[in-house]
C-alpha cells in the first residue's frame, strides 16, 4: 500500500478528488496517510475531517520556513508517506524540505507551465489572450513551478470564456491530472532524463 501525504491551505478540492479516486478504485493500493493544512481554517482541512483522515495543523503564520517546513516534514515521515502532494499548498517549501523528499513531491499548477507560473495562473492566461490552457502536475524542486513535468492537460479557451468560466474549467482538468500523476509516479515505471519524465525502458 502506497501512502500519501497531502499538504493544502484552502478549499482543497483537489485533495477532495484524490481521496474520491481512491474510494472509486481510480487510485489502487493507496491510502491518504495525512492531511496537513498550514491554515487552521482552510475548507480542506474540515472536510478531511469529516471523511475521517488523519489531519495536522502546522499554523505557518509568524514561522520561519524551515522551522515551520521541519515540523511538516517529521509529521510526514510519522506517517511513513511515501509521496508529498501539493494541493494548493500556498506556501514555498524550504530547501531543506526539498531534498529530504527528492523526486517525491508533486504540485498542480494551473497551467501549462513553464507558462504563467506564480498567483492567478488562469487569469494570466486569460489576460494574455491565449487560445489553449491547461494544468500540470510536477516534482518540485528548489525553483518556483518549475520542475520536472510529469503530466499536462490542455483545454481550448473560447470566445464566449471569460476568466472565471477557464479557471472551472482548468479545475475540472486538475482533479483528472493529478490522479492520473499520482498512479504514474507510484507505478515507478518511469525515469528521469534531464528536464523529461519518459516511461521506463523495458530491460
Ligand atoms: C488549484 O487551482 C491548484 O492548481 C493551485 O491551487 C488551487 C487549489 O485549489 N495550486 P483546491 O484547494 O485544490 O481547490
Amino acid at each position: 500500500m502506497k501512502r500519501l501525504g497531502i499538504l493544502i491551505s484552502g478549499r482543497g478540492s483537489n485533495f477532495l478528488a484524490i481521496a474520491r479516486s481512491i474510494a472509486e478504485g481510480r487510485l489502487q493500493d493507496t491510502d491518504i496517510a495525512i492531511v496537513i493544512s498550514n491554515v487552521a481554517d482552510a475548507h480542506g482541512l474540515a472536510a478531511a475531517k469529516e471523511l475521517g483522515l488523519p489531519t495536522a495543523l502546522f499554523s505557518s503564520r509568524g514561522r520561519n520556513r524551515r522551522d515551520h517546513d521541519a515540523d511538516v516534514a517529521a509529521c510526514l515521515r510519522e506517517h511513513n508517506v511515501d509521496l508529498v502532494c501539493l494541493a494548493g499548498y500556498m506556501r514555498l517549501l524550504s530547501p531543506e524540505f526539498i531534498s529530504a523528499f527528492h523526486n517525491r513531491i508533486l504540485n498542480i499548477h494551473p497551467s501549462l507551465l513553464p507558462a504563467f507560473p506564480g498567483l492567478e495562473a488562469q487569469h494570466q492566461a486569460f489576460d494574455y489572450g491565449c487560445k489553449v490552457a491547461g494544468c500540470t502536475v510536477h516534482f518540485v524542486d528548489e525553483h518556483l513551478d518549475s520542475g520536472v513535468i510529469v503530466l499536462q492537460r490542455a483545454i481550448p479557451i473560447l470566445d464566449e470564456d471569460d476568466a472565471h468560466s477557464l479557471a472551472f474549467k482548468i479545475l475540472i482538468e486538475e482533479h483528472i491530472a493529478f490522479t492520473e500523476a499520482i498512479a504514474r509516479v507510484l507505478s515507478g515505471e518511469y525515469e528521469i532524463e534531464g528536464r523529461r519524465y519518459v516511461r521506463k525502458k523495458p530491460a
